[in-house]
């Protein structure tokens, strides 16, 4: 019998005060060692696993526990691939059987990228957490027996390697964008205490326009990869597409198997309401269009709706560009928390009008890695290692653009 091709699991995360970020949205800073979160991990396997109904038992603790956003769905990670998670969860959650908790494990984060920035330094390892594994109890899927479509060549072309996807990442590490998303968060960081509130009030507008500018950019993406029926393996597009609607889907607060939770508009309102005191549809109604996410907005559109005849290299392109969005994001979202932390200490609180509302930034600062790694998958399941230049092109095009955007937002911020 095959292996199974894709797993569904859940965990319970822990972290510690040398995880990667030893912060989460239950606790801003973690001050807890190792060992104490590995003690904290078996504390709560004892619970679960002596508990009449193993897998509600999980969900409710992972909910008021996990220091990880998937605390929102019961701790549950949706189904993933080989090369999707790190090594070592990965292998875990594949040898278990179905409905089984794994032993304590500690998860690394330092082998996806590379050192670029202060807080992601060379050499950390051992760096994110104990976590707890179960896989959910639910149906395993087995690679098909037949994986070429009718139609298609059988002999499929070769795909892009791990090697060649990390690569262009990693000219991302090195881009504009984050140039400009450094200069932008270190200016909101900084931002006067006498007229930080004047100089926000755009820049969120902005904000809020983009947020929802990606939902139509991920749509396209998908309807790019689906106009390649016929010409594509398969197997190959409905892996990539399987990938590629995990994050869509959760953009509107939809998990498998579970009530709809708040959709990230809902969410971003909660965080504008509180920063801002107004809510966030009077800004809107008053600037309806801002000028620099409107513009973004028509670029991404243009790259990825725009006319052409090869529909495989439009797919490429649109998971290039996809890609490239994802991985930015961790980055713009991390650092972003960070800076509002800090605007936070140094200006709200003190002020007296300290933020309450932190699960908008917390769920993105946590979760874009993990859309980064089904994007990074998506493309490996799919692009031909011959189109790797119409990948970096579409890597580099969103790079250029959110580059745009970000230092607009900064000479905002500047003003
Ligand atoms: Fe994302």
């Amino acid at each position: 019998m095959s292996a199974p091709a894709q797993a569904r699991a859940s965990h319970l995360l822990v972290k510690h005060r040398n995880s990667r970020r030893p912060s989460s949205w239950k606790e801003p800073v973690v001050t807890r060692s190792e060992e104490e979160a590995l003690q904290l991990v078996k504390q709560y396997r004892n619970q679960i696993a002596t508990a009449s109904d193993v897998p509600v038992a999980f969900a409710e603790l992972a909910t008021t526990e996990s220091h990880c956003g998937s605390a929102r769905s019961g701790g549950d990670l949706g189904w993933f691939g080989p090369g999707q998670m790190q090594k070592a969860f990965e292998d875990a959650t594949f040898a278990l059987t179905v409905g089984e908790l794994s032993q304590p494990m500690f998860s690394d984060s330092g082998g996806q990228r590379k050192a670029v920035a202060a807080r992601r330094p060379a050499g950390v390892k051992r760096s994110l957490a104990a976590a707890a594994v179960s896989h959910a109890p639910l149906r395993e899927l087995t690679a098909p027996e037949s994986p070429v479509t009718p139609g298609c060549p059988a002999q499929l072309p070769e795909l892009i390697t791990q090697e060649a996807v990390r690569s262009l990442e990693s000219e991302l590490d090195n881009g504009a964008s984050i140039a400009a998303l450094r200069r932008f968060n270190d200016l909101l960081a900084d931002l006067p205490a006498d007229c930080w509130e004047a100089r926000l009030r755009p820049v969120m507008t902005e904000l809020a326009y983009n947020l929802e500018s990606f939902n139509p950019a991920f749509t396209s993406v998908l309807l790019r990869v689906q106009q390649t029926i016929g010409v594509s393996d398969y197997v190959r597009r409905d892996t990539a597409l399987k990938h590629l609607i995990q994050p869509l889907a959760g953009e509107y607060g939809m998990h498998n198997s579970e009530a709809q939770a708040a959709t990230h508009r809902e969410l971003f309102s909660q965080f504008y309401a509180d920063l801002m005191r107004e809510p966030l549809e009077g800004a809107l109604a008053a600037t309806p269009c801002p000028p620099a996410a409107q513009l973004f907005f028509a670029q991404m559109t243009r790259d990825l709706c725009g006319p052409g005849s090869d529909v495989m290299q439009q797919a490429c392109y649109a998971m290039g560009y996809n890609l490239a969005i994802e991985y930015l994001a961790d980055y713009e979202k991390t650092w972003m928390l960070d800076s509002f932390r800090t605007l936070n200490s140094r200006v709200l609180a003190p002020a007296g009008r300290p933020l309450t509302q932190w699960v908008f930034l917390e769920v993105h600062a946590e979760g874009e890695a993990e859309h980064a790694a089904i994007g990074h998958a998506a493309v490996t399941a799919f692009v031909p290692a011959a189109e790797e230049g119409v990948l970096r092109r579409a890597m580099m095009d969103h790079d250029r653009d959110m580059a745009a955007f970000y230092n607009h937002l900064a000479d905002l911020l500047e003003a």
